[in-house]
């Protein structure tokens, strides 16, 4: 019987991406988005192994059911992937969007993980994957809930991986930088490393199936982010402000 893999947000993007990869190597894929008719058009009969679901994940009864119905034995993989970024360059917080952030972001990976962790635990076997960020490992300016966000999944990742050892489940934190997908299409700033969604996908599903614990890419971001997350607080916030001196202070 073929493997079954859940992705959250995989009707475009990264998501989207990995859904396609995973179809290919013979599993049944299960997406979720709110809109599913971002998916490109015809691909029930390219990729006739992904099953779409209409459910936003912030709902997680309904996720829970449309996990359910794809797969009533249980899962071997969730990956929570959906997110979004609100980016802001005025001085006060959105916090209306800063909620939205949070509960798509956190909330959609707790809901998603839920959605596949009690049968995944009767079987003794199955993978819990969440894409956090590497803007996880710094406040970014203009960007505090999704850097907060981010971090909020890279730990709760890393605590689970001690609460699960020991039980078949493994559990999976990609900190992505810059992938080429509509998330980042509307950034109007410069995006180091800049790489295209589909190779971002291959590199994601191998360090899954390598069961890769932490997975920061590509490797100068990784560099980049652990010498910023590493040095002094007073360093890190004088490099930022002049890089981001041009902010609105509106
Ligand atoms: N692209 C990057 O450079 C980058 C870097 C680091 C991390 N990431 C992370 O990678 C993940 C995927 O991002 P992406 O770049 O592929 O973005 P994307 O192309 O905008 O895709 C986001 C996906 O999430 C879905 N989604 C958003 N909110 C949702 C909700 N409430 N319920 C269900 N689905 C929802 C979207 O569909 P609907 O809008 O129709 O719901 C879409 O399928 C995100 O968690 C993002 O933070 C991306």
């Amino acid at each position: 019987m073929a493997k079954k893999i859940f992705i959250t947000g995989g009707t475009t993007g990264i998501g989207w991406e990995l859904a396609k990869a995973y179809a290919r190597c013979g599993y049944d894929v299960g997406v979720c988005g709110r809109d599913i008719s971002k998916l490109p058009m015809g691909y029930e009969i390219d990729f006739p192994s992904v099953k779409a679901y209409s459910v936003d994940v912030t709902d997680a009864p309904a996720l829970i059911a449309a996990v359910d119905e794809f797969a009533p034995a249980g899962l071997d993989i969730i990956i929570a992937n959906a997110g979004i970024g609100v980016g802001s360059k005025k001085r006060d917080p959105n916090f209306e969007a800063q909620r939205k952030v949070f509960a798509i972001n956190v909330g959609g990976v707790i809901n998603a993980f839920e959605a596949a962790y009690h049968k995944m635990f009767e079987k003794k076997s199955g993978h819990l994957v969440a894409i956090a960020s590497v803007a996880g490992f710094v406040g970014l300016p203009g960007n505090g809930a999704y850097s907060g966000s981010k971090s909020a999944v890279i730990k709760m990742c890393e605590s689970m991986q001690l609460d699960l050892k020991g039980t078949g489940l493994d559990v999976t934190c990609v900190c992505p930088g810059f992938i080429d997908t509509p998330l980042t299409q509307k950034n109007d700033h410069p995006m180091p490393f800049l790489m295209p969604a589909e190779k971002g996908a291959m590199l994601i599903k191998n360090a899954i199936d390598a069961k890769t614990k932490l997975f920061i890419f590509p490797w100068p971001m990784r560099i980049i982010m652990t010498v910023m997350d590493k040095m002094p607080r007073c360093l890190y916030r004088f490099i930022m402000g002049f890089q981001f001196a041009n902010y609105s202070k509106e």
